[in-house]
């Protein structure tokens, strides 16, 4: 078989890490191939150098043989490669069609390539099933159909090598399988796919060869065939991982969260959230379930302060918050840990310590009047990291400098470490390997045993049925049914997710 791929003996150092310790890879031509490791192993990092983003230190790559050296992703361009990142890069007031153009403009003319690009968009996209309105403006698309249009610009330009970086992180179940149809339409036509994803049951469904990771290293390389998620998860990890959660039964006490009849809009104007009412208990986990975009993101914004509901009531501790601030809410013992951290959730250009401590930088222990003590800052902040495991335990570094899932460590760490008396949280897991996703869920079920009230939003079905006390499924703005996980089958959730009620699916007519 021919080789797509050869990275031999890479190696990248940052002032802190040495992400890539002598990294070989081989990818062979129409493979897909998965490259699998813990948060910070090093996978981002080894594709942005095969993607010309980053030069290694040392080491060789080669593609279709060739020896290159790459200066910039225009090079790799011209070698063949295209990259799909981790967080999405394009223009979000343009359309499909000129954000597929951009950057790869000929010099004829921008109409003439408009034109031209519109019409092998077109085809390329009914080639691939890669289904798109190419005169759609791109804020105005679900970010499956974003990812698409990142796909599709990566093949206009001519790529015979896809890097996908954690594609499915952001889809949806039904999302995420029109991908994989794509990505076998692709290998069938010769083109080769490097595949990161944390999902381990993804990784089993669609690679030949899978590439692990650890530290910086490579730890093994599988055929798929020859191989399990259990060997896959202790190369990762360096130990056996815990797939399913301990936890004793759930005692409820009082009323923590009350959603009255809540309705919210969206930002188109639309409304989101049609009515919504339910209660979260101190000491339980209540989870919301649903397909991604029923309504969730818009409820978590209103209870959080984000967005301001059309009408409806909601009570934090029997006090009416319906209109409070986020740092209002702050205050009074609201944790959020929220579905886009790039947005809400950390600043990048600020250093760890600060991060951590954001929300409350201003109060005591942290400041003092004007003065903000560094020494309390940085003592707690160093123990937050050890706490929850950041890598690299840096309170220096800055929250850019942290791969995706450290990221998402730091998020949690920071809400965590409020002591707060509810807890909001979307989508916990997303982007974090399995060893992390172990310890949120683990850190979930302790916050829940001393007492805190939460408040679970997430599409993953396993982490709701694993982690929840109560489940209500919410589709097109309502909530469908409340159920108890035990007493519950998968059929009947999938069936409210699709949009039954459950007294219907019951046979009871409410
Ligand atoms: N620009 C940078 N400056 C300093 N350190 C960096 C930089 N980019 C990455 N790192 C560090 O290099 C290591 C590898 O990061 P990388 O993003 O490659 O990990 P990853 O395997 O993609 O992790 P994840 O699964 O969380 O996305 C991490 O310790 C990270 O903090
Ligand atoms: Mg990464």
């Amino acid at each position: 078989m021919e080789k797509a791929v050869e990275m031999i003996q890479i190696v990248k150092r940052f002032p802190q890490v040495v992400a890539n310790d002598h990294v070989d890879l081989t990818v062979l031509k129409g493979e897909i191939h998965a490259i699998v490791g813990e948060n910070g192993a090093g996978k981002t990092t080894l594709m942005n150098q095969l993607y010309g983003l980053l030069r290694p230190d040392s080491g060789e790559i080669r593609i279709f043989g060739k020896k290159v050296n790459f200066r910039g992703p225009r090079d790799a361009i011209l070698m063949g490669i295209g990259m799909v990142h981790q967080h999405f890069m394009l223009v979000n007031n343009l359309t499909v069609a000129e954000n597929v153009v951009l950057g790869s403009e000929t010099g004829v003319g921008p109409l003439f390539d408009l034109k031209r690009a519109r019409k092998k968009v077109l085809e390329l996209s009914k080639l691939y099933g890669l289904h798109v309105d190419v005169d759609a403006k791109i804020e105005d698309l679900p970010v499956g159909t974003q990812q698409r249009v990142e796909i599709l610009k990566v093949l206009y330009r001519g790529a015979e090598i896809l890097i996908l970086d954690e594609p499915t992180a952001v889809l949806t179940p039904q999302e995420t399988e029109e991908l994989f149809e794509t990505m076998f339409k692709l290998k069938d036509t010769g083109k080769t796919i490097i595949f990161i994803s944390h999902k381990l049951n993804e990784v089993m469904r669609v690679s030949d060869r899978i590439t692990v990771m650890r530290q910086g290293k490579v730890t093994g390389v599988l055929k798929k065939n020859e191989t399990d998620p259990r060997q896959i998860a202790r190369l990762m990890v360096g130990r056996d991982v815990v797939f399913t959660v301990e936890k004793t039964p759930a005692r409820p006490d009082g009323v923590v969260l009350k959603v009255e009849d809540l309705h919210v809009k969206d930002y188109r104007n639309l409304e989101a959230v049609k009515g919504v009412s339910f209660e979260v208990r101190a000491g339980e986990i209540y989870a919301i379930a649903g397909v991604a975009g029923n309504g969730q993101t818009e409820l978590v914004e209103a209870l959080t302060g984000l967005r301001k509901p059309v009408s409806g009531k909601v009570y934090f501790l029997g006090k009416d918050i319906t209109h409070a601030t986020p740092r209002e809410l702050r205050e009074m013992g609201m944790g959020h840990i929220p579905e886009d951290r790039h947005k809400y959730g950390l600043i990048l250009q600020f250093p760890a310590y600060y991060n951590v401590i954001l929300g409350r930088h201003y109060r005591p222990p942290f400041a003092n009047g004007e003065f903000l003590s560094h020494s309390k800052i940085l003592n707690f902040a160093e123990e937050l990291l050890n706490r929850f495991d950041v890598r690299p335990n840096n309170v220096r570094m800055l929250g850019a400098n942290f791969s995706g899932g450290n990221q998402q460590k730091l998020v949690i760490a920071r809400e965590v470490g409020l002591e707060p008396k509810l807890m909001v949280i979307s989508q916990p897991t997303r982007g974090l390997d399995v060893g992390a996703t172990e310890f949120v869920h683990r850190t979930l079920i302790q916050l829940r045993d001393s007492g805190v009230a939460i408040l679970l939003v997430s599409m993953e079905l396993d982490e709701v049925l694993s982690l929840a006390d109560r489940i209500a499924v919410m589709y097109n703005g309502q909530i469908m049914g409340e159920v108890e996980p035990n007493a519950v089958s998968i059929e009947e959730i999938g069936l409210m997710m699709a949009g039954h009620r459950l007294e219907e699916i019951r046979g009871r007519v409410a």
